[in-house]
Order: C-alpha cells, then sequence, then structure tokens
C-alpha cells in the first residue's frame, strides 16, 4: 500500500467549507458534546415542531433504543421540495440522463419535481395508501424513482426499493417481507442498449400469493406488457385524474422513511430501517460537506437508487441541500468506455462520485476515452463501496481528475445512512485506498477480535467498531429488533460492530481490511455468501454448496462456489451453466457464480460444520497456508480439492 499523502491545494482549501483547521475544531466539539452538536446541525433542515431533545441512545445489548430528535416533527418531501421553490422553484433540480444518448435529457426544476411528486402522491392516495403504508418500488433509474420517493415520502408512507436487477423470486420475497400495499415499477427498463421486462417480472413475482397487492406502472418505452386487470393503473392516467397538490403530511422524527434490504451473513437479506428527522440531516450534511457542495454546482452520483447510495447522494442529501443532482439512467460502457467522462462534459458536472470497480473496468479500457472528453468542469472526485486499490486511485486522480481534484474514498454502509468516515476534500491530506478518517461526531474504535477489548495506538489492526451513535443510523430491521441487535450490538457489547476489518496505521489513518463476516462484496454489492448457497441447493441435483469470495481485478470480489451433487448425479460442464442460470433467475444477475468447482466432498469439522476458512485459501490459489486441518472429518478431502481445482470454472 502506497503512503503518499494528497493534501489539498491551498486555493481549494480556502474557498472549501472546511479546511484542516475548522475540521479539528469542529470534530472537537463534536465529540465532546453530541448533544449540543447536533442540536445545532439539526437546523439545516426545516422543522414544522422543532425538537427540544436531541439524542436518546441505549447501546446495551438486549435494549437497543436509538432516537434523535425525537420530540420534532417535519416531512422530508417538504424539506426535498417546498422550502425550495421561493428561493429557486426555476432551477433544476434533477437532470436526467437517458440510457441511449441520442434520446434527449431532461431538466426537471424544482416547480416540475413539486407538481410531479404532488401528483404521485396524491394517486398513492387514491389507490388507498396512507400514512406507515409501506410500497416497494421497482423502477429504473428514471425521474419517477425520485418523484416515488417523494411522494412516499410525503403522505408518510414507507418506502423499500428493489434493485430492478433482482429476480422475480427476489422482488416477491421483499414484498411480502414488509407487506407492500403496492408496488410502483415501469413496462420495461432500458439498461447498456438492453431491455429488462420490469412489469412481467412484477407479474411474475405477485402471481401466486399477492393477488391483492396493486401495481402502478410508469410508461417508459411503451413496450407491450400483460395488465392484471382491476389491480394494475398507468401512473400518466391516474395522474390526469388527481389534484397538483399535496399537503405534506407531518411526521415524527422517528417515523420510518424506508426500508432497504442487504445481505447478512446468515439467513434471508434484512429490512434496514431508516427514519426521518436524523436521516435527513445526516444525508444533507454528509452531502454538503463530504462533496464540498456550493450553491450552483452540478453534482453527479452514478449510483443506483436501488442501493443506500442513490437513497442518500442521489436522492434526499443533494435535494435536502437544494442541489442539482444528476440521475443517469445508463451504464458506464454503453455504447462505448467514454459514457461517464461524456456525460460529464455535457452537463458540466462538478462533483463526480462512483465505485472502484467501475473506475476498474474503465481504467482497463485506456486514457483516451477519458482525455478526449473537457473535464475542466469536475473539483471533486468521490469513491464508494469497496476498498479501491492505489492503482485504481492514482488513475482516477491522474486520467480523470488531471491531478486537481481531492479524492473523497467514503466508507459507509447501507445501515450508517451516510458517510462515517471519508476524507474531507479541503481539509484532509488523503492517503491512496485509506478512508482516512471519521466524519464529524464519528467515533471508531478498534478491537481486539476475540476479547473484544478497544486497541489503543497507531500500527494496529482489529475489527471496526462505533463508540456512539450518529443521527443516520439505522434503527431496527423491519419486523426484528432481535435480529437487529444481534448483529450489531452482541458480538462487542457497547459498540455498533461494522462487521469490517481494519487497519490504523502510525498515522492514525484507517484502512478497511474487508469484511470479517460470511458477507462478500462483488462490484461494490453486497451478497451474504449464505444467499447463494441456499439458491444453489435449491435446485434438485445439488446436495451441498459452500460459496466464498475470492479476489477478482475489476469486481473487488467474485462468486466462487463449491456444490456437491446427489449421489448419481453427473458432474458436467453442462451442469455448471444451468446451475449458474439458476441463480441468476433465483436472485439476479449481481448473484452469477463467477467459479464453481465440482466438490464431492467439502472440508468439514467432526461437529459437520463446513470450514470456510479452507475453502477461501485453495480459491485464492494459497495452499502453503491451509492452517490446521487435524480437526476436519476427513482431511483427505482437501487434497482432493486442491488437485481437482482446474475443474473450476
Ligand atoms: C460495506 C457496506 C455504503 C454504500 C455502498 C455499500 C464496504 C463501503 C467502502 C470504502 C472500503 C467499503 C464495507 C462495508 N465498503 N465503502 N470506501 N472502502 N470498503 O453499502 O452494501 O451496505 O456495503 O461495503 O465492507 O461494510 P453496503
Amino acid at each position: 500500500m502506497s503512503d503518499t499523502t494528497y493534501a489539498p491545494a491551498a486555493d481549494f482549501a480556502a474557498k472549501a467549507h472546511i479546511d484542516a483547521a475548522k475540521y479539528e475544531e469542529m470534530y472537537a466539539a463534536s465529540i465532546k458534546d453530541p448533544a449540543a452538536f447536533w442540536g445545532e446541525h439539526g437546523k439545516r433542515i426545516d422543522w414544522i415542531k422543532p425538537y427540544t431533545k436531541v439524542k436518546d441512545v441505549d447501546y446495551s445489548f438486549g435494549n437497543v433504543s436509538i432516537k434523535w430528535y425525537e420530540d420534532g416533527t417535519l416531512n422530508v418531501s417538504a424539506n426535498c421540495i417546498d422550502r425550495h421553490l421561493t428561493t429557486r422553484g426555476d432551477q433544476t433540480a434533477i437532470i436526467w440522463e437517458p440510457d441511449d444518448p441520442n434520446e434527449p435529457a431532461q431538466h426537471i426544476s424544482y416547480k416540475e419535481l413539486y407538481a410531479q411528486t404532488c401528483k404521485m402522491a396524491n394517486v398513492l392516495k387514491s389507490m388507498g395508501v396512507g400514512k406507515g403504508d409501506r410500497v416497494v418500488l421497482y423502477l429504473p433509474m428514471i425521474p419517477e424513482a425520485a418523484y416515488a420517493m417523494l411522494a412516499c415520502a410525503r403522505i408518510g408512507a414507507i418506502h423499500s426499493i428493489v434493485f430492478a436487477g433482482f429476480s422475480p423470486d427476489a422482488l416477491g420475497a421483499r414484498v411480502n417481507g414488509c407487506d407492500a400495499k403496492v408496488v410502483i415499477t415501469a413496462d420495461t427498463a432500458p439498461r447498456g442498449g438492453k431491455a429488462t421486462k420490469l412489469k412481467d417480472n412484477v407479474n411474475q413475482a405477485l402471481l401466486n400469493d399477492f393477488d391483492e397487492v396493486k401495481c402502478l406502472v410508469v410508461k417508459r418505452t411503451g413496450d407491450q406488457i400483460a395488465w392484471r386487470d382491476g389491480l394494475d393503473y398507468w401512473l400518466h392516467e391516474e395522474a390526469e385524474k388527481v389534484d397538483v397538490d399535496c399537503p405534506p403530511e407531518e411526521m415524527n422524527a422517528e417515523d420510518p422513511l424506508f426500508i432497504l434490504y442487504t445481505s447478512g451473513s446468515t439467513g434471508m437479506p434484512k429490512g434496514v430501517v431508516h427514519t426521518t428527522g436524523g436521516y435527513l440531516v445526516y444525508a444533507a450534511m454528509t452531502h454538503e460537506l463530504v462533496f464540498d457542495y456550493h450553491e450552483g454546482d452540478i453534482y453527479w452520483c452514478t449510483a443506483d437508487v436501488g442501493w443506500v447510495t442513490g437513497h442518500s447522494y442521489i436522492v434526499y442529501g443533494p435535494l435536502a441541500n437544494g442541489a442539482t443532482t444528476l440521475m443517469f439512467e445508463g451504464v458506464p460502457t454503453y455504447p462505448d468506455a467514454s459514457r461517464f467522462w461524456q456525460v460529464c462534459e455535457k452537463h458540466k458536472v462538478n462533483q463526480f462520485y462512483t465505485a472502484p470497480t467501475a473506475i476498474r473496468a474503465l481504467m482497463g479500457q485506456g486514457n483516451d476515452y477519458v482525455t478526449k472528453c473537457d473535464l475542466s468542469s469536475v473539483r471533486i472526485l468521490g469513491t464508494v463501496g469497496e476498498p479501491i486499490n492505489p492503482e485504481a486511485w492514482n488513475w482516477y486522480n491522474d486520467v480523470v481528475g488531471g491531478g486537481r481534484c481531492p479524492i473523497v474514498d467514503t466508507w459507509w454502509q447501507t445501515e450508517t445512512g451516510g458517510h462515517l468516515m471519508t476524507p474531507l476534500p479541503g481539509a484532509t491530506a488523503a492517503k491512496p485506498g485509506s478512508c482516512c478518517g471519521p466524519f464529524f461526531g464519528i467515533e471508531p474504535v478498534v478491537l481486539e477480535p476475540t476479547t473484544g477489548e478497544i486497541i489503543e495506538g497507531n500500527g494496529v489492526e482489529g475489527v471496526l467498531c462505533m463508540k456512539d451513535s450518529w443521527p443516520g443510523q439505522m434503527r431496527t430491521v423491519w419486523g426484528d429488533h432481535e435480529r437487529f441487535m444481534k448483529t450489531y450490538f452482541a458480538d462487542y457489547k457497547g459498540y455498533y460492530f461494522t462487521g469490517d476489518g481494519c487497519r490504523r496505521d502510525e498515522d492514525g489513518y484507517y484502512w478497511i481490511t474487508g469484511r470479517v463476516d460470511d458477507v462478500i462484496n462483488v462490484s461494490g454489492h453486497r451478497m451474504g455468501t449464505a444467499e447463494v448457497e441456499s439458491a444453489l441447493v435449491a435446485h434438485s441435483k445439488v446436495s451441498e454448496a459452500a460459496v466464498v469470495g475470492y479476489p477478482h481485478d475489476i469486481k473487488g470480489q467474485g462468486i466462487y462456489c463449491y456444490v456437491t451433487l446427489m449421489g448419481g448425479e453427473e458432474y458436467t460442464d453442462e451442469l455448471k451453466t444451468e446451475l449458474r442460470n439458476w441463480v441468476r433467475t433465483e436472485i439476479g444477475p449481481i448473484a452469477s457464480p463467477d467459479l464453481i468447482q465440482w466438490a464431492p466432498g467439502l472440508p468439514k469439522t467432526r461437529s459437520g460444520k463446513i470450514m470456510r476458512r479452507i475453502l477461501r485459501k485453495i480459491a485464492e490459489n494459497d495452499y502453503g497456508s491451509l492452517g490446521d486441518t487435524s480437526t476436519l472429518a476427513e482431511p483427505a478431502v482437501v487434497d482432493d480439492l486442491i488437485e481437482n481445482r482446474m475443474n473450476r470454472g
């Protein structure tokens, strides 16, 4: 790892919201008196009834309760739209760049955003949705996705977005998980020149068990779709029938704003619940300070609204700040590897925020795709989702940023609502590959993995936990508070456990070393190995499966599956293809196995537990350090797996 530091230029720091001295001062204040600090920063959003209590947090296992601004009331949609109407009604709120570069981009003003959101809110009401009801969104990256989120927030409904790349089965499980009343979707989603039939997927997901769930459909392409009479509604038809005004519902700070399912180390994905007040304060503040957002900037985050990054840093944070946020329907390599940079040039983007996997993929295509575009508007670059290797960081810095744009490597999680550790562009001397240090109010601690003792000092490594709460923290797992406490507060009592390992170097900089649980990170997408395993064993020919991550040049980690077949089944290449397709339809293309190795036997302890540590080593081609295999029931299994590894494919 490289230890060169990149300090912000003096003229950059002078114009930034936060310089090094201000960071030190504000950070100290935020830790010394969190209630005073967050009491002050809570004022960056508008409250209907101001809060008198700021923080009420109990981290003790068995009793975990997290409340911020608990007696305040507000509406998120009013904060993201209405309060800007008098000052910036005609300013562009959303620039929409379609998949096909020949289709015109749209510029949606705050006034237009108001009208569209209110209409969608009234349509949802007319379909019987009210405060506290759940609405699932299964949408492409189109402006209607933002309208739908804000429309739910406006009437106090709780949205749960399902990434449009998930399969009908995965969608069905999420509709069921939160008992949704309505699903909002589109006819077809164009992406990278290909089309996904979203409405057909919804029909398939709802077919058997959910024949009372209504569906609101956005006409994106006009493709022919199958209609469920009496249950399906076209948005454009319903919008004609309703009022253009919809008064925002008064919500308590701790009312849920959204649920977002994310993978864990065991079982089905869990519904992360974020609430209204603290989440918005945190998303807005981190968006402003981490991206050094200034009035008039054009800001672009390339994520999908199906992930938390899209929630906090395409929609809620930027719009709460009255920003112009760019929404991109396509992919980085369509029509070719220049698309990101062409969009930056076309819309004069000032802040550009993407994932290391995209940077690595584009880096491999050569510099011409970048250098032929005029990127002089770009001032700040960001990354998120996984550690960025210094080589990719340097390419991003030199070729994309021309050596003049600070890079913010933002470490955070679905659970954290917003950035927890990141450089601040005008304040931090960044090190390539390090997320540097904490945002205001964040107290990271490194714990000894087995004892849970705090490891003080620098030049240390352990598991990463947080000592205290912050306003954007998740509050519970939907419908299962017990699981929330068990997942995050049981292993290390009194701390929030992130699931990540980390190193704090000699200078006190943090380096994320990856997950310490059975979660893998594939192209910045989080995947529970247990989920892929249960998809595999659901196939009639599979008797057992063990899934691990392995280093992958572009994706960061790839999905490596060891598969044992039922007695009498034949181990063939055709079956590998069949299993790959099977997982794609069970979960979605993002869970598609990269490598399958036939494993007539799996290494197990005498009590029958699969020893993944060994499987990980074999997947990494690291046979020298398999560790102690003496506790295995059948040690010879390991030799067989190593010998037969050439059948991986
Ligand atoms: C996990 C969270 C937060 C939005 C995207 C992913 C990894 C995330 C970084 C980073 C190193 C990172 C961690 C974390 N991660 N950002 N900058 N450097 N690792 O959200 O799906 O909830 O995944 O992604 O392992 O725990 P998520």
